[in-house]
């Protein structure tokens, strides 16, 4: 629209454009929005793990300084029991409207003050009593509940004939891998502000969809969508666990209408582990049959994860097993196990990242088995079409990953044998892995008006949940408009700019970006004539095709060096480094950002995240950063991260997801590597000192005698 040549502003590293403002404290989260006349509402949580509430004795605390009512299932709004989520109707959304405890940590209360410290202080005060009834805690594969998972996600696979293949294989993995309860643990702990004006209902929140937040409450609260307006500005942190309506705002928003205030609720941290969402933890049985030659034979993965009663989910653990590698038999079976947990939500690449590490942790077994590099066993087992769908493959950029990955770790000449390097009393080993994560987009919309100086203004409800997504939409728009990013003004994150996909999947950027790109076109065209108007609005939903016609992936290669401590058993990541195929990359600083962290997540999972129950109560016990360890400073090397040259040829700008792929294969990456250095496999996630030790303490005898011989 400039006569000025543009440079194109996908592909540029740029800073954030909200970096200022975060790094001076001036970008406001959920709970910093000023709004006169707030009240604080403090939640009440079960701390019986299943049962009912006989009573809840309210009296004291309603005598207290400042209170001004305590919310629960007795005298709380009524609620509409429709309220679903993606994968079906969701129990976890129906708070305070029945005296039933499905789990420990679920909200069966609120009080409401004018201070904050007026409402914890009665929320002690607050009597209840439980009538406990046994829980079930007994998490397992063959658990007497154990049943198929949803298939909402594809159909499992079954070609060929497994048990023929396995017994014409040569060698022959057949274990069981783990993975435990995990929780999002994002930085910025769930928190809403709501209130209600003149029949609609207002809120600032903490999420990674406003759109479909302001869905569910409608939903809940029956009234149109329209009279919802969430807006969620600035997000410290999604990790899954803020991808639905969460219970901070749907107390939040009967407690504003039940004592016409502005209500504000925070979770506490060890709120944010017992009553948001967790990953669920995972059992899975695993048979890859090879023959002598390296290429596999079968593939067998049956894979269990918890699920609560409440709320279907899916732990999609079997998705790779169907993509990655080409074998003659491949069968799938994705179990679901119910306990009475907190409802599993996704976290940190869902279902990928726990199936990664059962899968890729078995092909490492097969090298070690038929002697071969682990690397060129992946290579020799190319799909060329989807393994299982017959579908031709979209972009798959795998072996460049593998390749690139591999020549700058310095793979080649790698001594395969296990516990060959030591420095010190050290062992020392590198282990990797390949992953793939499901891509694609979801309908969105998004508006652009050319504005009289000049510029444009693109609405769309996306969400940045500090993801820099907000930067990158602004690039694509820029380029779709052929105008410099100075000229574009980016709004975001209001359910009101209209239908949109949340931060989650990762596909939040590639279906707004469609959007907007779609939106630009419009306007272009409309800016042809005078006499049409200024703005254009695009819904995608009608231009998507919802049957695939090509398999779409993003890929990975993540390789790992680790020293392993066999007198104390700990275990250090000292590099890593991760090739990805994306497609194109928007934005190749914020881009990296989001690998290394996903990487780090990643590494987190393998060595240190671990949610641990009292089997007695069936409470968790390490509900705070305290008990629940996750990777700090300290734990993270030097992590390089790069993009292989991609472009994808199903989206309009090239792009892929990038959210989820960057943790996914880690975990199999360093846990491969701990076996290098060790001779030993950890099949058990995490790596803890005391697995470690336990397969390390006949070494540990010899070592120390030699340690006090010299
Ligand atoms: Mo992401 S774990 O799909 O929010």
């Amino acid at each position: 629209m400039s006569s000025d040549p543009i440079i194109a502003a996908v592909g540029s590293a740029r800073p954030r454009i909200e970096g200022r403002l975060k790094v001076t404290g001036t970008a406001r989260y959920a709970a910093d929005q000023p709004m006169p006349d707030t009240a604080h509402g403090w939640m009440i949580t079960a701390t019986v793990s299943r049962g009912r509430i006989r009573d809840i004795d309210a009296s004291a605390a309603l005598g207290m300084h400042g209170v001004l009512g305590v919310l629960d299932h007795r005298n709380a709004p009524r609620l509409n029991p429709q309220a679903s989520n993606y994968f079906g109707p969701d129990g976890s959304l129906l708070l305070l409207q029945d005296d039933v405890i499905p789990h420990a940590g679920r909200p069966i209360a609120l009080v409401v003050a004018e201070t904050l410290e007026q409402a914890r202080a009665a929320a002690e005060a607050v009597r209840v009593i439980y009538e406990p009834q046994p829980h079930d805690m007994d998490f397992r594969l063959e658990h007497p509940s154990a049943r198929p998972a949803s298939t909402a996600f594809g159909p499992e696979a079954d070609t060929g004939d497994v048990e023929a293949e396995l017994a014409a294989s040569a060698v022959v993995v057949n274990e069981r891998y783990r993975t435990p309860e995990e929780n999002c643990g994002a930085m910025e702990p769930h928190a809403a502000i709501a209130w209600w004006e003149d029949g609609h209902l207002h809120a600032v929140d903490s999420n990674q969809g406003p759109f479909s937040v302001s869905q569910v409450l409608s939903t809940l609260f029956l009234m149109d969508r329209e009279r919802v307006h969430i807006r969620a500005e600035h997000v410290g942190g999604g990790f899954g666990a803020k991808g639905l309506c969460g219970p901070q705002l749907i107390l939040a928003a009967m407690a504003s209408g039940r004592f016409g205030r502005p209500v504000r609720v925070t979770l506490t941290r060890e709120q944010v582990f017992l009553a948001t969402a967790l990953r669920p933890p995972t059992d899975q049985w695993l048979r890859i049959g090879a023959g002598a030659d390296g290429r596999l034979r079968a593939i067998h993965h049956r894979p269990a994860f918890a699920l609560s009663p409440l709320a279907e989910y899916i732990e999609w653990c079997s998705e790779q097993a169907k993509t990655l590698y080409t074998a003659p038999a491949i069968r799938t079976e994705l179990t679901a196990v119910p306990i009475d947990i907190l409802p599993p939500c996704s976290m940190r690449g869902p279902g990928a990242t726990p199936g990664s590490f059962a899968l890729e942790s078995a092909m490492d077994e097969v090298a070690e088995r038929l002697g071969i590099d682990p690397l060129e066993l992946r290579l020799r087992n190319q799909p060329t079409v989807g393994p299982v769908s017959g579908l031709p493959f979209s972009s798959r950029r795998s072996i460049a990953c593998l390749r690139e990955g591999a020549r700058r770790f310095g793979w080649a000449g790698r001594d395969h044998r296990p516990r060959t390097r030591r420095e010190g009393h050290l062992l020392v080993g590198t282990g990797m892995a390949t992953t793939v994560f499901s891509a694609g987009v979801f309908p969105s919309s998004a508006s652009i008006t050319a504005e009289a100086d000049g510029t444009f203004t693109v609405a769309v409800g996306a969400t940045d949940i500090g993801t820099g997504a907000r930067t990158a939409l602004t690039a694509v728009a820029a380029d779709a408009l052929e105008v410099g990013t100075e000229k574009i003004r980016i709004r975001i994150a209001d359910s009101d700019l209209g239908m949109a996909w949340n931060a989650g999947g990762s596909r939040g950027t590639t279906s707004w970006s469609f959007a907007i790109t779609e939106a630009a076109k419009e306007l272009r065209e409309q800016l042809s004539d005078p006499e049409r108007p200024v703005t254009a609005t695009v819904d995608t939903t009608p231009l998507i095709n919802y049957r695939p016609t090509r398999e779409r992936h993003t890929y990975s290669a993540v390789f790992a060096e680790v020293s392993v401590d066999p007198v104390t058993g700990e275990v250090r990541v000292r590099r890593m480094l991760g090739m990805f195929a994306v497609g194109r990359v928007i934005n190749p600083l914020l881009a990296r950002s989001q690998v290394v962290g996903g990487m780090i997540m990643g590494l987190s999972m393998a060595l240190h995240e671990e949610g641990v129950r009292d089997p007695a109560t069936g409470r968790q016990v390490n509900a705070d950063f305290a008990g629940y360890h996750i990777a700090a400073h300290a734990d993270v090397p030097d992590i390089e991260a790069e993009f292989v040259p991609d472009y994808e040829p199903e989206d309009p700008s090239g792009l892929n997801g990038l959210g989820e792929i960057g943790t996914a294969g880690t975990a199999a990456a360093i846990a491969n590597a701990v076996w290098h250095a060790t001779g030993t496999r950890q099949r058990t996630l995490p790596i803890r000192l005391d697995r470690v030790l336990e397969t390390e303490t006949a070494a540990i005898d010899v070592r120390v005698g030699g340690v006090g011989v010299a």
